[in-house]
């Protein structure tokens, strides 16, 4: 089971080697042409420094005195392999190292890309850790042997040289060579195979390490406010100390064969000095040939090593590229239609959902998924504002969602301007709607960068425009730089209501013909909020666009048209907000609930005002 699974891991590990190589060819031809030079010099160099003992120094000793022009040629013979040597080197560390990284970054690009072309359904079933871990440490496993494989490659046909050269040499040294280079070989499949489990286990402690320090730094609120300090530091002690004892085993297993791995060619030289001192007697072979072979031994070693530098990478780097290839294979990207809408901003558009049925994609596959939303149907007229009323958890989001095509319904049509959304492009599709989600996520980059996000045409007029109708103006007017005020990561420098209504104004920047708020607006206070619907309506400068708003205030729903009313995922009601008032029980309790708590939330706070200025 397990050889057949080492051997599985191999084939495969050389599979994707092969596929680097397919990718870089020509960078790939120039590393292992260095490292093939590199090797038939390292044996150059044996022969050479085996002509020089013998055919110079031990005849200077016989003759009792130097002979300085053979001795000045081999010394130039000896500089000149050294300098060829380094260029061998140059070119195998360069090329190695711009295949690995080029391959790193070509992968980065693709899975990220992925990242953004795959739909909604298929993000909520990953979470975010596992895809930053997918495009950053699983594309880096995946070409680790990469760094090494040139070298290995080069010392493959340098130790069948070194075969064949031993052979012309002599038989029986050359039967020494075979016994031991298998032995070197053997040796570095054990080491590898042995080292394997090991880095992965590291690697993984090493990933759940920083998980960790990433969760309670994130949360260091509530770590802070609940007093947690004390666990999560024993938490994140724990692994760190697993992490110690993961990584100490590793220098164990290297502490144990990397003596044995330097030992076994010095047995080599050991034994041809013993074998090829007796050929020596026998005439077989000359003093050249002996030392020139001995020495052979004592600097093919440390190649050797490059091939067990490759095979102890091939696990991880087989498991990073499965994970990368699971991003790229995953399918359920959207296809977008040719229909384009007028692309006149002017006019808003009319929204109708049609019948409408949605679920949720399970976690784990072959469980059922579970219905979320069913028969829902109402239509939002051209220019209107419907107010999208339900209890948490009722489908408010996910009929936001549907509404901009994030996610395709099961069953039904949602159309815009009576075109069934799935036919737009998706740049009629941005170009028409715009969606303020229930989160608002603002990026690290300044005011002005947040709102434009690079679309052609917006100018800082058109941005001021949108930051006074999200009642924005105000507060980035009085902030230090201005539209050049940097947020901070996800706008940690803003309170939650301008986060909220930054968000608003990237939406309105795009001058939208269909504006869809999922509850844009409740960390604003409620006579904010009127304000900015009562702009959106029409009361402004902009053009009316047509509206579909989740909301809970009665002075927010007041402005709407029309309210729908949802309940576990079906249309109840839909009418005036004072029919429904007086005709839907549930409508009815939601809202005066919600009105009471807000209420009481007001009391609290004009309290708290006086107690502070007494
Ligand atoms: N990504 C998801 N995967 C699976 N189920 C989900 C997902 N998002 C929402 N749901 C489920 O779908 C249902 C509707 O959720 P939705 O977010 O649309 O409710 P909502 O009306 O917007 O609630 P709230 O008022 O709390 O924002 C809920 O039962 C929720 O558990
Ligand atoms: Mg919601």
């Amino acid at each position: 089971m397990t050889t057949r699974t080492s051997r599985d891991v191999l084939g495969r590990g050389l599979r994707v080697l092969g596929r680097a190589i397919r990718e870089q060819p020509r960078i790939f031809a120039v590393a292992v042409t260095g490292s093939v030079l590199f090797g038939l010099l390292v044996i150059a160099g044996a022969y050479v420094v085996g002509g020089v003992v013998g055919e110079v120094v031990v005849p200077s000793i016989a003759a009792g005195r130097i002979e300085w022009g053979a001795l000045a040629f081999a010394a130039a013979l000896l500089l000149g392999i050294s300098l060829l040597r380094v260029v061998a080197i140059f070119g195998r560390r360069l090329g190695a190292g711009y295949m690995q990284f080029r391959l790193q970054a070509a992968y980065r690009r693709r899975v990220t890309r992925r990242y953004l072309d795959l739909p909604l359904s298929w993000h909520h079933r990953h979470a975010t850790g596992t895809l930053l871990s997918n495009a950053n440490s699983d594309v880096e496993a995946a070409w680790y042997p990469i760094a090494p494989l040139p070298f290995a490659v080069g010392t493959v046909v340098m130790l069948v040289a070194a075969i064949v050269s031993l052979f012309v040499t002599d038989w029986v040294l050359a039967l020494v060579g075979l016994a031991i280079f298998p032995a070197l070989f053997m040796l570095n499949v054990v080491y590898s195979r042995r080292m394997a489990p090991r880095q992965a286990r590291a690697q993984r402690i090493r990933a759940e390490v920083s998980a960790i320090a990433h969760e309670s730094f994130d949360g260091a609120l509530v770590v802070k406010t609940m007093g947690r300090e004390a666990q999560e530091t024993a938490r994140f002690a724990a692994r760190a100390g697993e992490l110690r004892d993961a990584l100490i085993a590793v220098g164990r297993l290297r502490g144990v064969f990397d003596p044995m791995l330097e030992t076994l060619p010095s047995l080599g030289t050991l034994a041809v000095l013993v074998v090829g001192a007796v050929r020596l007697q026998q005439g077989a072979i000359t003093v050249t040939e002996l030392v020139s072979v001995a020495f052979l031994f004592t600097v093919l070693a440390f190649p050797v090593r490059a091939i067990g530098w490759v095979l102890a990478e091939l696990p991880r780097s087989v498991a990073g590229w499965d994970r990368v290839q699971q991003v790229l294979r995953a399918t359920g990207e959207m296809p977008y239609g040719d229909a384009t809408l007028p692309g006149d901003r002017t006019t808003p558009a009319t929204l109708e959902f049609d019948d409408v049925w949605f679920g949720y994609e399970p976690a784990e596959e072959h469980s059922p998924g579970t219905e979320v939303l069913g028969e829902v149907s109402f239509t939002v007229p051209a220019g209107r504002t419907v107010a999208l009323v339900g209890p948490t958890g009722s489908g408010k989001s996910t009929i936001a969602a549907l509404a901009l095509r994030l996610v395709d319904p099961r069953a039904g049509t949602v159309r815009v301007d009576g075109v069934d959304v799935r036919q737009l492009t998706l740049d009629s599709l941005t170009g028409t709607a715009a969606l303020v989600a229930q989160v608002p996520f603002v990026f690290d980059d300044t005011v002005r960068a947040n709102i434009t996000l690079d679309r052609p045409g917006i100018d800082d007029t058109a941005v001021w425009a949108a930051l006074r109708l999200a009642e924005a103006d105000g507060f980035v007017a009085a902030l230090p730089d201005g539209l050049d005020t940097m947020v901070g990561e996800r706008g940690t420098s803003l309170s939650g209501g301008q986060r909220q209504r930054l968000t608003l104004a990237r939406a309105l920047a795009g001058r939208p013909r269909l504006l869809v708020l999922d509850d844009a607006t409740s960390a604003v206070d409620p006579r904010v909020e009127a304000a900015i619907l009562a702009a959106l309506r029409g009361g402004g400068d902009g053009p009316a666009a047509t509206i579909l708003v989740v909301a809970y205030r009665r002075a927010t729903i007041a402005l709407a048209d029309e309210v729908v009313y949802v309940e576990q995922g079906r249309v109840v009601a839909r009418g005036p907000h004072d029919t429904l008032l007086a005709t839907v029980p549930g409508y009815a309790d939601l809202v005066t609930a919600y009105e009471q708590a807000e209420a009481e939330r007001e009391r609290e706070r004009i309290h708290t005002d006086e107690e502070a200025i007494r």
